[in-house]
């Protein structure tokens, strides 16, 4: 299939936006307001794209509700990421079969990455008759006028042709957050890493142009954002389809540029485009908090290279060192697989050198999940599932005891922290953020939270640091 890449018009989305009036002026009619949930499964880009669609029902005249009971629509985004998370959303939407015979008005409407993988939808038009809609990410811009259409002649709609993927501007947004906004920079994936679907789900790698992204992070600032994510799949290759040409660097001091007084995070970087060029402009602008996420996946040369993952071992931890000497007091987090197929326990040993020479100050950690349609799904998989499980204990284990030793270093410091909740275990009162992004819970007063404060670090454990406002 020919895939080009397609920026939405804006009369295209305006026109989204009437269909959006024309709910709107049918929801009026309702003896009362009605209400959405919208339920999301994954990573921040479909936090993201959650809130376009919370953007879009709250202009067709919806409330909102966590309550499925009490929703008219039900939107439930997917991940296709790991089996896993895909049998939880199966299960879900199995369920809801009660719920919507007890409210036949509903409608339940699927939409994300697992839409996008053409046997779930099969197996959602032939097994899942109670759901209505179904679309994947290429077609979120278009979530108003297939409600409209639903609303007005019933049906079901099935919007999840393959696509290399398009870039909509000027869609409205509802946050969840009033502290921590995220907003992505570009979509999709170019890099077939041989375990992940995201490249068949998400379509080609499309940067958003740099005067809209400034555009809307000056808006947050404004409206009072302190903590600002830079999304991207691969952040690290941002701009390389931009007309005129820009490097995630360039963009990420533009960002820096903007006046106030908020942090600049991003994620996720792939090593084998994070350049010295990016790692000295963290270093240099002063809103760029000093942390880095950079997924490894695997300690070994001939495991990398199975997972098509174009970097060595050798090559990660040069990176690692040079970001290091600019920013000693960098805080680094990465992603591992354990059992890729073939990986033996000796191979998967290397990653635990990883682990050591690098100090990781968290991890997030995965066993490998076959997904089908990628080439690792095909690949020869002897070792037993008990096999990759002890391992993969060995690797929780380790990576704990250097995380207890990372947070323990905090203890009696003062932090300059980002306040950004209530904590939800009763013996703290808020929950703050140290520039690296550790969770901190804290004593003080609940007026603390969308501020910096100081915090003074008085515990820790594995999990979190804890601490009292100055
Ligand atoms: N199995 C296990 N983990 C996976 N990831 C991606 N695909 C798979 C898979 N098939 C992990 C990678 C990636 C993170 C977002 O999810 O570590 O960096
Ligand atoms: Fe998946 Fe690799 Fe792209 Fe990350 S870089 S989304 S792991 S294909």
């Amino acid at each position: 299939m020919e895939r080009t890449t397609t920026t939405i018009s804006p009369a295209d989305v305006e026109r989204q936006l009437d269909f959006c009036q024309k709910v709107a002026a049918v929801t009026a009619q309702w003896p009362q307001q009605p209400l959405a949930f919208v339920d999301t499964y994954g990573c921040q880009q479909n936090e993201a794209d959650s809130e376009r669609i919370r953007g879009y029902l709250a202009q067709m005249g919806f409330g909102f509700t966590t309550d499925e009971e009490k929703a008219r629509v039900i939107v439930i985004n997917t991940c296709a990421i790991r089996e896993h998370a895909e049998q939880r959303v199966l299960g879900n939407v199995g369920a809801l079969v009660h719920v919507k015979r007890r409210h036949p008005e509903q409608l339940i409407c699927l939409c994300g990455c697992m839409m996008q993988e053409p046997s779930v939808a099969e197996k959602i038009r032939q097994s899942y008759r109670h759901v209505d809609l179904v679309f994947g990410p290429h077609a979120l811009w278009k979530f108003p006028e297939m409600v409209h259409t639903l609303l007005t002649q019933r049906g079901r709609i099935f919007q999840n042709a393959d696509e290399a993927g398009s870039i909509a501007e000027g869609i409205p947004v509802v946050r969840q957050d009033k502290v921590k906004a995220w907003v992505s920079i570009m979509y999709g994936c170019n890099n077939f890493c041989t375990y992940c679907i995201v490249p068949y789900v998400r379509g080609r790698e499309r940067s958003r142009k740099p005067e809209d992204i400034l555009a809307e992070v000056e808006g947050l600032v404004a409206e009072g954002y302190k903590d600002i994510t830079l999304l991207g799949q691969n952040v690290n290759s941002y701009g390389k389809d931009l007309e005129e040409p820009m490097d995630f660097a360039d963009l990420l001091e533009k960002v820096n540029a903007i006046p106030g007084d908020f942090l600049i995070r991003f994620m996720t970087s792939h090593p084998k485009d994070a350049t010295h060029k990016l790692f000295e402009t963290m270093a240099r602008c002063e809103k760029v908090a000093p942390v880095l996420h950079l997924p490894f996946q695997a300690g070994n040369d001939r495991v990398l290279k199975a997972m098509n993952r174009r970097h060595t071992r050798a090559e990660y931890l040069d990176k690692i060192r040079d970001l290091k000497s600019l920013i000693p007091d960098i805080v680094l987090t990465s992603d591992i697989i354990v059992g890729f197929p073939g990986e033996t326990t000796e191979e998967f040993e290397d990653t635990l050198k990883v682990l050591e020479e690098v100090r990781f100050d968290a991890l997030f950690t995965f066993i490998f999940s076959p997904r089908p349609g990628t080439p690792a799904a095909k690949m020869e998989d002897p070792m037993s599932h008990e096999e990759k499980l002890q391992n993969f204990n060995r690797l929780l284990a380790l990576q704990d005891a250097i995380s207890e030793e990372k947070h323990g270093a905090y203890v009696g410091k003062t932090v300059r922290c980002l306040v950004d909740g209530f904590s939800d275990d009763s013996r703290w009162d808020l929950t703050a953020r140290t520039p690296g992004n550790r969770l901190v819970r804290v004593v003080g007063g609940k007026e603390a939270v969308g501020q910096f404060r100081d915090v003074k670090i008085t515990g820790a454990n594995k999990w979190s640091l804890f601490g009292e406002l100055v």
